[in-house]
């Protein structure tokens, strides 16, 4: 259709994705035999049929379960390469990504061969198919802030390679402000801050991202709408949010991408930009997220290209870089 030649001639950075969000059944199937190691699936359309979610955590535990055939740096190398030829082809300028270390280190994995195998795949991608990319460390949520500052101390080495720390899983119950302390000690060390807040957590859950975790953008941050001194907050500071739609149908944010908050944030003056969170599964890489957004609020082609530039806007791309996308 026309407006997905829209879309897809329209260059875009990604902001929002986990690379283990990123992991197809197929390359799944591939490194688990290389691995011998057995899934509780028997052939791809019985792991699609599995990929019916009734919430963030019904989701959680699948995408945690498929992550554990991840045991040598070449299949995190595969991994991150994979996603990056799938984005090249949806032109995809810039990808800011996010690893789940204590997804690996908690069941073994050494932290050093999941990001040596990311990074050898960013740097081809840099080099082979004109991606630059920000790498982002992600703490889990559900695991305690000590948990957190071992990783914190874990990636000390590696810290010119990563850009930044931000903070997923379980929302509910588990508030930005118990992560108060290794935010501070994240940001001494040079790292940038963001988190995810207000997808299924209230407004509530923004606020303390902003204020106690001293954030720069906000991941998701949907129910913000709810708020308005907090939507003053959004458009006076520029703080970007990075709203990922199908991901938000798939795990029932909201029900219907008719009822996609995008169009109202743009509206009023906040820094909204789309992405693709866990591709694999949810069904839709960037430019499928922009065409649903797109097709089901009736987006304009300004409305459009504003979401594309808001992304470049937020990225941490240099001034010079941004003027260059933009
Ligand atoms: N929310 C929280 N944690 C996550 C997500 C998400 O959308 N994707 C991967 N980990
Ligand atoms: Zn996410």
């Amino acid at each position: 259709s026309k407006l997905k030649t829209i879309i897809q001639g329209i260059p875009k950075a990604e902001l929002h994705l986990h690379l283990e969000g990123s992991f197809e059944p197929e390359l799944m199937f591939e490194i688990a035999k290389r691995n011998n190691i057995n899934l509780p699936y028997d052939s791809i359309e019985s792991v699609k049929e599995a990929y019916r979610f009734n919430n963030l955590q019904e989701f959680l535990d699948i995408y945690y379960a498929g992550a554990q055939v991840l045991l040598h740096e070449q299949d995190f190398f595969d991994l991150t390469w994979a996603y990056l030829t799938k984005v090249h082809s949806e032109n995809v300028k810039h990808a800011e990504v996010f690893f789940d270390p204590q997804t690996h280190t908690e069941r073994g994995v050494a932290f050093d061969v999941v990001i040596n195998g990311i990074h050898r795949a960013l740097e081809k991608g840099k080099n082979e198919l004109n991606i630059s990319y920000k790498l982002i460390m992600s703490y889990l949520r559900h695991l305690t802030e000590d948990a957190a500052f071992n990783t914190l101390e874990s990636s000390i080495p590696f810290k010119e390679i990563i850009d930044g720390v931000g903070l997923d899983s379980s929302e509910m119950g588990n508030p930005p402000s118990k992560f108060k302390k290794v935010f501070k000690a994240s940001a001494e060390h040079g790292y940038k801050l963001v988190a995810h807040a207000g997808e299924e957590g209230p407004a509530e859950y923004i606020w303390e991202a902003l204020d106690i975790l001293n954030v720069e953008r906000i991941d998701h941050g949907n129910r913000c709408l709810t708020n308005e001194a907090l939507i003053k907050r959004l458009v006076n500071e520029k703080i970007a949010l990075t709203l990922c739609p199908t991901s938000n149908v798939a795990l029932k944010v909201i029900q219907k991408m008719d009822e996609h908050p995008v169009a109202k944030m743009l509206d009023k003056g906040i820094l909204a930009t789309i992405h693709s969170d866990d591709p694999a599964y949810f069904g839709g890489y960037m430019n499928e997220n922009y065409y649903q957004t797109a097709k089901a609020l009736n987006l304009s082609l300004e409305q459009i290209e504003q979401l594309a530039i808001n992304a470049f806007e937020a990225s941490w791309l240099s001034k010079a870089s941004k003027e260059r996308h933009i």
